[in-house]
């Protein structure tokens, strides 16, 4: 198995154009491959493609039977179970890629902040970050801990290793959190509403909260290599919360780690979606990480923000999860609305703005991936 992920990887390697050296021969070879992967690369597809945030998550009933018998972490951390929870809702969903069952936290432990998620209260961390000295006490060196990640990675990868009917290779994605989303949950302890001590930090302390953004990179990049080596196509960077910055404090706290980041994803040889939430003025800087993809939510118009990214980066979103509560004449309308501010653009995925919640009708999911398979033609 993992001499099958490693060629996958030689493969997508020599599909991304940033790797110059192998470029003329990824021309020749030219892979059946996989339309979501060709997107991020905006590369020609035959239409777009879709996938969902939160595709696995508690508005599904199978993913609720097997959270009846484990916890969130004990999913995460059993590779049988996360590759199994993975793989039932992409089946379930028809949707172009699966992405893998894990969470943003869990790169906390091997740095040595405790965490548990609490019914009705979301993720806690126990002896939150508020000094120079518990950043500099934070580890980097155990990142091979997380390693369930990369070995759920390889069942999924398995599992998909066929083409399917008709004929495109499902996109498999791996992810980790933005220095400064996981950053604030582990200065917060938990979420947040103003982020009051996660900018205390940034603007009291600024040498802490460089070596913290820079830890953060260190364990990040190590966490997504092992992903890719289990045989990733894509890493998703999830920077829920960035907006809560203003764009003058995301350049100057934000950004360079950002950045330094999703370069040091791209070196591995895989293409990168940046993602967060309420972003609509940081665009333009959001675009400057250099992401092959900018994730947006749904409060600005495709149309708009496609505008404000320039046309040097693909975009993934980006309709309300809230639309999927409405009559099947409303979903079908936005999901029209996307696919028609898209154009038919290479490098449009077709996705929500912000994760399925719970309570969603599973049959809503399932008729909007079908519109857009049927609408999204190119
Ligand atoms: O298909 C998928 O997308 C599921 C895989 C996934 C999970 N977490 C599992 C999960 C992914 C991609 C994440 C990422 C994640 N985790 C983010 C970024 C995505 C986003 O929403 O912006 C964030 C902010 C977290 C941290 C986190 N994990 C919070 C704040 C919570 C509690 C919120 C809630 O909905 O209760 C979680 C718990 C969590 N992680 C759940 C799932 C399916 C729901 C809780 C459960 O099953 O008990």
């Amino acid at each position: 198995m993992r001499q099958a992920a490693g060629a996958r990887l030689e493969s997508r390697a020599m599909e991304n154009p940033l790797n110059h050296a192998s470029h003329a021969s990824a021309a020749a070879i030219e892979p059946a491959g996989s339309r979501f992967v060709r997107a991020c690369l905006r590369q020609r597809v035959d239409r777009t493609p879709v996938w969902l945030l939160r595709q696995a998550g508690r508005y599904m009933p199978e993913y609720m039977a097997v959270r009846r018998h484990h916890s969130l972490l004990e999913i995460c951390r059993t590779p049988e179970i996360a590759a199994e929870v993975t793989i039932t809702a992409a089946e379930r969903l028809g949707v172009d890629a699966a992405i893998i069952f894990a969470d943003l936290l869990l790169p906390l432990t091997p740095m040595g902040l405790d965490f548990e998620f609490l019914a009705g209260e979301g993720p806690v961390v126990h002896a939150p970050i508020r000094t120079a000295e518990q950043v500099r006490a934070l580890r980097t060196d155990r990142v091979e801990e997380l390693g369930y990640v990369a070995r759920a990675i390889e069942k999924v990868v398995a599992h998909f290793a066929a083409p399917r009917v008709d004929g495109d290779q499902l996109g498999i994605i791996g992810f980790c959190g933005a220095p400064f989303t996981l950053a604030s949950y582990m200065i917060e302890g938990g979420s947040s509403r103003n982020y009051i001590e996660t900018k205390k930090l940034m603007y009291n302390d600024s040498a802490a909260w460089s070596m913290l953004t820079e830890k953060l990179v260190a364990m990040l990049a190590g966490f997504a290599q092992q992903q890719v080596e289990g045989g990733a196509d894509v890493i998703q960077i999830f920077d829920s919360w960035v907006g809560a910055l203003s764009v003058a404090d995301y350049r100057q706290y934000c950004l360079p780690a950002a950045t330094e980041l999703v370069r040091r994803i791209q070196a591995i040889g895989v293409p990168v979606i940046y993602f967060g939430v309420d972003t609509a003025s940081l665009l333009p800087a959001m675009s400057e990480t250099g992401a092959d993809v900018i994730g947006l939510d749904w409060r600005i118009p495709l149309a708009a923000g496609l505008k404000a990214m320039g046309h040097g980066c693909g975009v993934q979103g980006n309709l309300d999860p809230i639309t999927l509560f409405a009559p099947d004449d409303v979903m079908e309308a936005r999901v029209r609305e996307v696919l028609d501010a898209a154009a038919g653009r290479q490098g449009h995925i077709f996705n929500l703005g912000h994760g399925i919640v719970p309570g969603t009708p599973v049959e809503n999911v399932i008729k909007v991936v079908q519109w857009v398979k049927e609408y999204g033609a190119q």
